[in-house]
């Protein structure tokens, strides 16, 4: 790898990311049912009807992975709790094992020197909760605060830092929208309740951890590059709709207490009522921002279809077996806009960033050129935004483990570390070596 630590200012945190439903195992440890269980038993949901119910069985063998982490020379580590597994019916009486899990792997992480980057929230919403509305129902806002006071309670105390929710684009639009995830529907007034819920929840858990004395709390927002299919207006005009369903609502909702115009403009009648007193709660102060960065899509305008009236997919660069193309411009853009307009001054962290990838393990080796490259790129990025004054402080790898791909199952390995998924046995890539090297040089 051409990069090595020493292009990075001193205190910046490399990191690897996971989340609980796609690796731990759901079977075990008392965990209550989500609705990724129920999801992905619904025919034509996931790949090959596959689950979490095993995973990566992290739950046994998180010792091993932690060596892992540490044997790449990684200052931290980005975990999610999963909120089934600590209440099993989303609220009331907590799941000892659950907790005890959770405090053996943080003092785990802290026995190896890795600082615990905890996300309160990666998808794993209780069934109890879902059935009663879910991220649709305003009550989550309460539902939520009280489980991440629950989970701050035991390890709150340990942990460097805390993210409320993981990706509220994918919470509500495309698990309420486009359908692709749980509760997989398909519905505009339901999508417009969670994409303000799901913020609510955010600013309310912010609030009353500060409250309880936490520091360090922080939301991980996803973006994409949204650009247009051709350069007429119409198909800028698409894009720009796009970007602000995408990358502005959540971001600029929290730091400025507004939604886009070009985005109100197709949801504002399905919003919930009264959610114009409610933006006060959205944006509370946070003290740092995490950048969730894979790829971009191309729109067009779609004439006569229905708001937001576009048809979007991939343009024609190279890509990676998830079809999305490699296009490290977009996180400069990215970056560049929430230092300029949407969010300037606040703390940065690279959340996640990596590529899935056609792995084959050959003896004990897999050679993955392509992600060490692929890396290589989007780190030179993340120092030249550095250079130009950006407060960027880490970058996580997505994903320490090839792991359950939500939708895609098991069929989509963006892993440091081959996982296979028979024998479950571990065996780091090239590019975990290439990385350790990189990290271990001065
Ligand atoms: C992100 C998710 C993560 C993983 C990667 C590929 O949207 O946060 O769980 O699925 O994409």
């Amino acid at each position: 790898m051409r990069l090595s630590r020493s292009d990075f200012p001193a205190g910046f945190q490399f990191g690897a990311a996971t989340s609980a439903y796609q690796i731990e195992g759901t079977r075990f440890g008392g965990t209550g049912t989500s609705h990724w269980d129920t999801f992905s038993a619904t025919p034509g949901n996931v790949l090959n009807g596959e689950n979490g119910a095993t995973a990566c069985d992290h739950y046994h063998r998180w010792e091993q992975d932690l060596d892992l982490i540490r044997d790449a020379g990684f200052d931290a580590y980005r975990f999610s709790t999963s909120w089934a597994r600590i209440l099993p019916e989303g609220r009331g009486t907590p799941n000892a094992e659950g907790l005890d899990f959770y405090d053996r792997l943080v003092d785990g992480m802290l026995a190896r020197g890795l600082k615990p980057f905890l996300t309160l929230y990666h998808w794993d919403l209780p069934s109890d909760l879902a059935m009663r509305g879910g991220w649709t129902n305003p009550d989550i806002a309460g539902w939520f605060t009280d489980y991440a006071r629950v989970v701050m309670g035991r390890i709150g105390d340990r942990v460097a830092t805390t993210a409320t929710i993981n990706e509220p684009w994918c919470v509500s639009w495309l698990s309420h929208f486009l359908g692709a995830h749980a509760p997989g529907l398909r519905d505009i007034r339901a999508a417009a309740h969670a994409m303000h819920h799901v913020l609510l929840a955010h600013g309310d858990t912010v609030a009353a951890l500060r409250a309880d004395g936490y520091r360090n709390l922080g939301l991980v927002t996803n973006f994409e590059y949204c650009g247009p299919m051709s350069d007429t207006p119409a198909d800028h005009a698409a894009a720009a709709r796009e970007d602000a369903i995408y990358n502005r609502w959540f971001v600029e909702g929290v730091s400025s207490g507004k939604y886009p115009e070009e985005a109100l403009a197709g949801l504002r009648q399905w919003m919930p009522k009264g959610w114009e007193q409610e933006m006060g709660r959205v944006s509370q102060s946070i003290d740092w921002l995490g950048v969730n960065y894979y790829t971009r899509r191309l729109y067009a305008d779609a004439p006569g279809a229905l708001w937001p009236s576009t048809t979007g997919g991939p343009g024609p660069l190279p890509k990676t077996s998830m079809d999305w193309e490699i296009y490290p411009e977009g996180l400069e853009f990215i970056l560049t806009r929430l230092a300029t307009k949407q969010a300037p001054g606040l703390p940065i962290y690279i959340t996640e960033n990596g590529m899935s990838w056609r792995d084959e393990l050959r003896g004990n080796r897999v050679e993955d050129p392509v992600r060490i490259d692929f890396m290589e790129r989007h780190l030179d990025v993340v120092k030249r935004r550095i250079a130009a004054g950006d407060d960027i402080r880490g970058f996580f790898y997505w994903s320490l483990l090839d792991n359950y791909e939500w939708a895609f199952g098991y069929d989509r390995r963006f892993g440091l570390v081959y996982v296979d998924m028979d024998s479950l046995e571990r065996h780091p890539k090239a590019s975990y070596h290439a990385l350790a090297t990189a990290l271990a040089t001065r």
